[in-house]
Protein backbone atom coordinates (compact mmCIF):
# COMPACT_ATOMS: atom_id res chain seq x y z
CA UNK A 1 0.00 0.00 0.00
CA UNK A 2 1.20 3.16 -0.66
CA UNK A 3 0.82 5.97 1.84
CA UNK A 4 -0.44 9.69 0.21
CA UNK A 5 -2.05 12.47 2.08
CA UNK A 6 -4.67 10.54 2.30
CA UNK A 7 -4.03 7.97 4.29
CA UNK A 8 -5.62 7.61 7.76
CA UNK A 9 -3.45 7.43 10.57
CA UNK A 10 -4.03 5.55 13.90
CA UNK A 11 -1.86 4.94 16.65
CA UNK A 12 -0.74 2.87 20.14
CA UNK A 13 -0.13 5.84 22.59
CA UNK A 14 2.17 4.59 25.80
CA UNK A 15 5.33 4.34 28.20
CA UNK A 16 6.96 2.26 26.60
CA UNK A 17 5.28 1.41 23.61
CA UNK A 18 8.70 0.33 22.03
CA UNK A 19 7.90 -3.38 22.24
CA UNK A 20 4.19 -3.05 21.33
CA UNK A 21 2.52 -5.86 19.02
CA UNK A 22 -0.18 -3.10 18.07
CA UNK A 23 1.24 -2.18 15.30
CA UNK A 24 2.08 -5.68 13.68
CA UNK A 25 -1.26 -6.94 14.45
CA UNK A 26 -3.19 -3.45 13.31
CA UNK A 27 -1.25 -3.38 10.37
CA UNK A 28 -1.96 -6.76 9.44
CA UNK A 29 -5.55 -6.79 9.65
CA UNK A 30 -5.70 -3.09 7.36
CA UNK A 31 -4.06 -4.73 4.53
CA UNK A 32 -6.33 -8.02 4.69
CA UNK A 33 -9.14 -5.50 4.40
CA UNK A 34 -7.44 -3.17 1.66
CA UNK A 35 -8.14 -0.18 4.06
CA UNK A 36 -6.00 3.19 3.33
CA UNK A 37 -4.50 3.57 6.93
CA UNK A 38 -1.64 2.85 8.99
CA UNK A 39 -0.41 2.35 12.34
CA UNK A 40 2.07 3.47 14.63
CA UNK A 41 3.47 3.30 18.00
CA UNK A 42 3.90 6.66 19.93
CA UNK A 43 5.88 7.05 23.05
CA UNK A 44 4.48 9.58 25.06
CA UNK A 45 6.28 10.82 28.50
CA UNK A 46 4.37 13.59 29.82
CA UNK A 47 2.75 14.89 33.21
CA UNK A 48 -0.04 16.16 31.45
CA UNK A 49 -1.16 13.35 29.16
CA UNK A 50 -4.70 14.20 28.67
CA UNK A 51 -3.63 17.91 27.30
CA UNK A 52 -1.60 16.01 25.22
CA UNK A 53 -4.29 13.42 24.04
CA UNK A 54 -6.30 16.45 23.21
CA UNK A 55 -3.40 18.29 21.31
CA UNK A 56 -3.87 15.31 18.86
CA UNK A 57 -7.58 16.20 18.02
CA UNK A 58 -6.42 19.22 14.90
CA UNK A 59 -4.21 16.91 13.99
CA UNK A 60 -6.25 14.37 11.97
CA UNK A 61 -5.68 11.04 14.08
CA UNK A 62 -8.48 8.44 13.23
CA UNK A 63 -8.19 6.70 16.12
CA UNK A 64 -5.97 5.85 19.05
CA UNK A 65 -4.88 2.77 21.66
CA UNK A 66 -3.96 4.19 24.67
CA UNK A 67 -1.85 1.87 27.35
CA UNK A 68 -0.03 1.93 30.72
CA UNK A 69 0.34 4.72 32.18
CA UNK A 70 -2.27 7.07 30.05
CA UNK A 71 -4.94 5.07 30.46
CA UNK A 72 -6.95 7.34 32.83
CA UNK A 73 -5.74 10.34 31.23
CA UNK A 74 -7.55 9.11 28.09
CA UNK A 75 -10.99 8.54 29.34
CA UNK A 76 -10.16 11.75 30.83
CA UNK A 77 -9.39 14.27 27.72
CA UNK A 78 -12.65 12.78 25.81
CA UNK A 79 -15.65 14.69 25.21
CA UNK A 80 -17.55 11.16 26.40
CA UNK A 81 -15.80 8.14 28.36
CA UNK A 82 -17.43 4.68 29.01
CA UNK A 83 -15.87 5.09 32.14
CA UNK A 84 -12.96 6.59 34.10
CA UNK A 85 -10.24 4.38 32.38
CA UNK A 86 -9.89 4.34 28.68
CA UNK A 87 -7.74 1.87 26.16
CA UNK A 88 -9.84 3.12 22.92
CA UNK A 89 -10.31 6.86 21.26
CA UNK A 90 -11.76 7.70 18.17
CA UNK A 91 -12.66 11.00 16.46
CA UNK A 92 -16.31 11.61 15.27
CA UNK A 93 -17.10 13.50 12.19
CA UNK A 94 -17.96 16.14 14.12
CA UNK A 95 -14.66 16.69 15.31
CA UNK A 96 -15.86 15.39 18.89
CA UNK A 97 -13.74 12.30 20.98
CA UNK A 98 -15.05 9.64 22.34
CA UNK A 99 -13.47 6.87 24.96
CA UNK A 100 -13.90 3.59 24.88
CA UNK A 101 -12.57 0.17 26.74
CA UNK A 102 -12.61 -2.75 25.14
CA UNK A 103 -10.50 -4.54 27.71
CA UNK A 104 -12.92 -6.07 29.96
CA UNK A 105 -14.96 -7.37 26.81
CA UNK A 106 -11.76 -8.49 25.18
CA UNK A 107 -10.78 -10.63 28.20
CA UNK A 108 -14.40 -12.11 28.11
CA UNK A 109 -14.22 -12.81 24.44
CA UNK A 110 -10.91 -14.95 24.92
CA UNK A 111 -12.31 -16.97 27.84
CA UNK A 112 -15.00 -17.80 25.92
CA UNK A 113 -12.75 -18.95 23.28
CA UNK A 114 -10.44 -21.06 25.87
CA UNK A 115 -13.40 -22.25 28.50
CA UNK A 116 -16.63 -21.59 26.37
CA UNK A 117 -18.54 -23.34 29.69
CA UNK A 118 -16.92 -21.05 32.05
CA UNK A 119 -20.38 -18.99 32.26
CA UNK A 120 -21.84 -22.28 33.82
CA UNK A 121 -18.92 -22.79 36.37
CA UNK A 122 -17.10 -19.61 37.64
CA UNK A 123 -18.72 -18.54 40.55
CA UNK A 124 -16.10 -17.52 43.04
CA UNK A 125 -13.26 -15.64 40.75
CA UNK A 126 -9.81 -14.34 42.51
CA UNK A 127 -7.94 -11.52 40.38
CA UNK A 128 -4.39 -11.25 41.41
CA UNK A 129 -3.92 -7.42 40.95
CA UNK A 130 -4.93 -4.55 41.49
CA UNK A 131 -3.48 -2.14 38.75
CA UNK A 132 -6.09 -1.02 35.19
CA UNK A 133 -5.96 -4.54 34.21
CA UNK A 134 -7.38 -6.04 37.01
CA UNK A 135 -10.20 -3.49 37.68
CA UNK A 136 -11.47 -3.97 33.81
CA UNK A 137 -11.10 -7.74 34.01
CA UNK A 138 -13.36 -7.50 37.58
CA UNK A 139 -15.84 -4.84 36.28
CA UNK A 140 -16.27 -7.08 33.23
CA UNK A 141 -17.02 -10.02 35.18
CA UNK A 142 -18.52 -8.63 37.88
CA UNK A 143 -22.01 -9.19 36.34
CA UNK A 144 -21.24 -13.08 35.60
CA UNK A 145 -20.32 -14.17 39.18
CA UNK A 146 -21.45 -14.37 42.53
CA UNK A 147 -17.42 -13.17 44.18
CA UNK A 148 -14.44 -11.42 42.87
CA UNK A 149 -11.74 -11.63 45.58
CA UNK A 150 -8.30 -9.56 44.95
CA UNK A 151 -5.25 -9.98 45.94
CA UNK A 152 -2.61 -7.38 45.70
CA UNK A 153 1.09 -6.62 47.24
CA UNK A 154 -0.36 -3.40 48.36
CA UNK A 155 -3.44 -3.91 49.95
CA UNK A 156 -4.57 -0.42 50.24
CA UNK A 157 -5.14 -0.54 45.90
CA UNK A 158 -6.94 -4.31 46.46
CA UNK A 159 -9.74 -3.05 49.24
CA UNK A 160 -10.12 0.12 46.65
CA UNK A 161 -10.40 -1.75 43.38
CA UNK A 162 -12.89 -4.24 45.53
CA UNK A 163 -15.19 -2.03 46.76
CA UNK A 164 -15.90 -0.30 43.69
CA UNK A 165 -17.59 -3.51 42.64
CA UNK A 166 -20.83 -5.57 44.17
CA UNK A 167 -19.15 -8.04 44.46
CA UNK A 168 -15.64 -7.58 45.01
CA UNK A 169 -13.70 -8.34 48.72
CA UNK A 170 -10.06 -8.14 49.34
CA UNK A 171 -7.89 -11.07 50.17
CA UNK A 172 -5.06 -10.61 52.01
CA UNK A 173 -1.96 -11.26 49.80
CA UNK A 174 -0.18 -14.21 52.02
CA UNK A 175 -3.82 -15.54 52.06
CA UNK A 176 -2.92 -16.49 48.24
CA UNK A 177 -2.94 -20.34 49.00
CA UNK A 178 -6.31 -19.95 50.33
CA UNK A 179 -7.72 -17.70 47.37
CA UNK A 180 -6.02 -20.16 44.55
CA UNK A 181 -8.11 -23.11 46.38
CA UNK A 182 -11.46 -21.55 46.49
CA UNK A 183 -11.85 -19.73 43.17
CA UNK A 184 -13.24 -21.56 40.34
CA UNK A 185 -11.48 -18.76 37.66
CA UNK A 186 -8.01 -17.42 38.73
CA UNK A 187 -6.71 -14.35 36.88
CA UNK A 188 -3.28 -13.16 37.40
CA UNK A 189 -3.01 -9.55 36.23
CA UNK A 190 0.61 -8.27 37.52
CA UNK A 191 3.89 -8.21 35.81
CA UNK A 192 4.60 -11.44 38.05
CA UNK A 193 6.14 -14.22 35.11
CA UNK A 194 6.64 -10.84 32.74
CA UNK A 195 10.42 -12.07 31.02
CA UNK A 196 13.02 -10.13 33.27
CA UNK A 197 10.49 -9.84 36.32
CA UNK A 198 10.04 -12.09 39.51
CA UNK A 199 8.26 -15.57 38.82
CA UNK A 200 6.58 -16.36 42.55
CA UNK A 201 6.22 -19.86 43.71
CA UNK A 202 2.11 -19.44 42.50
CA UNK A 203 0.60 -22.29 44.75
CA UNK A 204 -1.34 -23.84 41.75
CA UNK A 205 -0.95 -26.92 44.59
CA UNK A 206 -4.42 -26.38 45.94
CA UNK A 207 -6.58 -24.74 43.24
CA UNK A 208 -9.61 -27.05 42.47
CA UNK A 209 -9.79 -29.83 39.78
CA UNK A 210 -11.72 -28.12 37.13
CA UNK A 211 -10.27 -24.38 38.03
CA UNK A 212 -9.72 -22.03 34.94
CA UNK A 213 -6.18 -20.15 35.41
CA UNK A 214 -5.53 -17.16 33.29
CA UNK A 215 -2.16 -15.17 32.61
CA UNK A 216 -2.57 -11.62 31.35
CA UNK A 217 1.57 -11.65 30.74
CA UNK A 218 2.35 -12.67 27.36
CA UNK A 219 5.71 -12.55 27.27
CA UNK A 220 6.85 -15.01 27.47
CA UNK A 221 2.99 -16.89 26.62
CA UNK A 222 3.64 -20.15 28.61
CA UNK A 223 4.35 -18.34 31.96
CA UNK A 224 5.26 -20.52 34.81
CA UNK A 225 1.90 -20.32 36.26
CA UNK A 226 0.47 -21.24 33.01
CA UNK A 227 2.90 -24.72 32.87
CA UNK A 228 2.21 -25.51 36.22
CA UNK A 229 -1.86 -24.99 36.28
CA UNK A 230 -1.71 -27.45 32.64
CA UNK A 231 0.60 -30.19 34.46
CA UNK A 232 -2.05 -30.26 37.01
CA UNK A 233 -4.91 -30.99 34.11
CA UNK A 234 -6.62 -27.28 34.22
CA UNK A 235 -7.68 -25.19 31.70
CA UNK A 236 -4.98 -22.35 31.10
CA UNK A 237 -6.15 -19.68 29.24
CA UNK A 238 -2.93 -17.44 27.85
CA UNK A 239 -2.41 -13.54 27.79
CA UNK A 240 -1.97 -13.09 23.73
CA UNK A 241 -5.90 -13.98 23.84
CA UNK A 242 -7.48 -10.31 25.46
CA UNK A 243 -4.46 -8.79 23.73
CA UNK A 244 -5.92 -9.78 20.49
CA UNK A 245 -9.73 -9.66 20.96
CA UNK A 246 -8.95 -6.07 23.16
CA UNK A 247 -7.83 -5.04 19.44
CA UNK A 248 -10.19 -6.85 17.21
CA UNK A 249 -12.94 -4.62 19.50
CA UNK A 250 -11.02 -1.25 18.59
CA UNK A 251 -10.62 -1.72 15.23
CA UNK A 252 -14.33 -2.56 15.29
CA UNK A 253 -14.85 1.17 16.37
CA UNK A 254 -12.36 2.53 14.19
CA UNK A 255 -13.68 0.74 10.82
CA UNK A 256 -16.40 -0.72 11.25
CA UNK A 257 -15.62 -4.50 10.54
CA UNK A 258 -14.67 -7.21 12.59
CA UNK A 259 -10.91 -8.74 11.58
CA UNK A 260 -9.49 -11.95 11.63
CA UNK A 261 -8.84 -12.60 15.34
CA UNK A 262 -7.36 -16.65 14.19
CA UNK A 263 -4.84 -14.58 11.38
CA UNK A 264 -3.90 -12.29 14.24
CA UNK A 265 -2.96 -15.16 16.70
CA UNK A 266 -0.61 -16.69 14.00
CA UNK A 267 0.73 -13.85 13.10
CA UNK A 268 1.51 -12.71 16.86
CA UNK A 269 2.74 -16.26 17.47
CA UNK A 270 5.42 -16.16 14.59
CA UNK A 271 6.32 -12.58 15.62
CA UNK A 272 6.84 -13.97 19.78
CA UNK A 273 8.79 -17.15 18.70
P1 LIG B 1 -1.77 -2.50 34.96
O1 LIG B 1 -2.57 -1.27 34.62
O2 LIG B 1 -1.11 -3.13 33.77
O3 LIG B 1 -2.55 -3.48 35.75
P2 LIG B 1 -0.41 -1.36 37.28
O4 LIG B 1 -1.56 -0.50 37.58
O5 LIG B 1 0.96 -0.80 37.40
O6 LIG B 1 -0.50 -1.97 35.80
O7 LIG B 1 -0.53 -2.68 38.19
C1 LIG B 1 0.50 -3.59 38.28
C2 LIG B 1 0.08 -4.69 39.26
O8 LIG B 1 1.20 -5.57 39.39
C3 LIG B 1 -0.24 -4.19 40.64
O9 LIG B 1 -1.26 -5.01 41.18
C4 LIG B 1 1.08 -4.38 41.38
O10 LIG B 1 0.96 -4.50 42.77
P3 LIG B 1 1.05 -3.16 43.72
O11 LIG B 1 -0.28 -2.50 43.64
O12 LIG B 1 1.36 -3.70 45.05
O13 LIG B 1 2.16 -2.33 43.13
C5 LIG B 1 1.52 -5.70 40.77
N1 LIG B 1 2.94 -5.96 40.94
C6 LIG B 1 3.96 -5.45 40.20
N2 LIG B 1 5.14 -5.94 40.62
C7 LIG B 1 4.88 -6.78 41.67
C8 LIG B 1 5.67 -7.61 42.53
N3 LIG B 1 7.01 -7.67 42.42
N4 LIG B 1 5.04 -8.34 43.48
C9 LIG B 1 3.70 -8.29 43.60
N5 LIG B 1 2.88 -7.54 42.81
C10 LIG B 1 3.46 -6.80 41.85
Amino acid sequence: MTITAATKVLAVIGDPVGHSLSPLMHNAWIADHGLDAVYVALPLKSDDATAALRALKGMGFAGLNVTVPHKEAAAAAADRSEGPVANVLRWEKDGSLSAFNTDGAGFLDSLDESAPDWRGRVKRVLIVGAGGAAQGIGAALSPHVDTIHFANRTPERANSVASSMRNGRSLRWDDLERGFGAADLIVQTTTLGMVGQPNPDWPVQFTRPNAIVADIVYRPLETALLASARARGLTAMDGLGMFIHQGARSFELWFGVKPDTEKARARLMAALA
